[in-house]
């Protein structure tokens, strides 16, 4: 497995795979990897020729406030994880090889990105999109994979590639949970043994929203306060949005139409988690 630190060298190494008519499947991450970052890359291995990983905490797309500086580390613990599944190469710049002295070039993904988590964090969803940018250029993968666990982060990849024309696939993963349902994340490892118990009233909370909707509520007010009513009964959480939306377009609905998607954040203690469900 080749660990590589700079763009030029993953730039030569992929148009050497290109060249060679290999496929490259590239799985991006901000690295603290865990069994739902381990499901991509095994996708993307039985997919494409070649596989390559990202590992980049992406400074763009924090706030001034949130978890950049205490974001998960473990660089040495993800190389073992990456080289036990056979990867091909992993990509690991620092912050200033990736934004060089003087970058200005930014990637504003409009409303898709200001709604739902994007109404809290301001501008994450942009940094994102110019990251991801910047990372297809520099892999020029012919399929890409990202986790349903973010779902709106899939709706903004999948609308940056149709609108700047990157002639690659997007591959979405279904969401990787623990044995007692809670969506695995690297922001878990900031929950305590209480708060971790009570992370669980997210995905609680996601099929007492489904099992409305299968009773046949068609009023997305009613879906919303049975979930709230129930999330509000554990004294560590904190609602920040419950929304049920539209999937391709994440417009939110009155009047139930399903596909939906049921999306929500809630924080936990300091901890902010999100989760969704698609309900058929
Ligand atoms: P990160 O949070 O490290 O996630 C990397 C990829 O793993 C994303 O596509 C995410 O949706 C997926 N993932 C995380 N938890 C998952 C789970 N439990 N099941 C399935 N997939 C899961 O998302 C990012 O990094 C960044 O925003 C990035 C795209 C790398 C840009 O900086």
């Amino acid at each position: 497995m080749q660990v590589i630190r700079t763009i030029k060298n993953m730039q030569t190494l992929s148009k050497a795979l290109r060249s060679e008519k290999k496929t490259i499947g590239f799985v991006p991450t901000m690295g603290a990897l865990h069994e739902g970052h381990l499901s991509l890359v095994r996708r993307s291995k039985n997919e494409n020729d070649a596989t390559v990983v990202s590992i980049f905490i992406n400074p763009t797309q924090f706030g001034p406030k949130e978890d950049f500086k205490q974001y998960p580390k473990d660089e040495k613990g993800d190389l073992n994880k990456l080289s036990g599944l056979n990867v091909d190469a992993v990509f690991i710049p620092e912050a200033d090889e990736m934004y060089h002295d003087g970058f200005n070039t930014t990637i504003n993904i409009g409303h898709i990105g200001e709604i739902l988590c994007g109404a809290s964090r301001h501008g994450h969803f942009n940094g994102v999109a110019t990251v991801v940018e910047k990372l297809f250029n520099i892999v020029m993968p012919d399929k890409t994979y990202f986790g349903q666990k973010d779902f709106q982060q899939t709706v903004v990849i999948k609308k940056l590639v149709k609108d700047l024309n990157f002639n690659i696939d997007i591959i979405v993963c279904p969401t990787v949970r623990e044995t007692d349902w809670l969506a695995m994340s690297s922001r878990n490892s900031y929950l305590n043994n209480e708060e971790r118990k009570a992370a669980t009233i997210l995905y609680k909370a996601l099929k007492q929203g489904e099992a409305l909707l299968g009773r046949g509520a068609d009023d997305v007010s009613d879906v919303r306060r049975g979930m709230k009513a129930l999330i509000k009964s554990e004294p560590l959480a904190e609602i920040e949005y419950i929304e049920v939306v539209e999937p391709r377009t994440l417009q939110g609905i009155e009047k139930i139409k399903k596909p939906v998607v049921i999306c929500l954040a809630v924080k936990i203690g300091k901890t902010r988690l999100i989760d969704n469900l698609v309900v058929e």
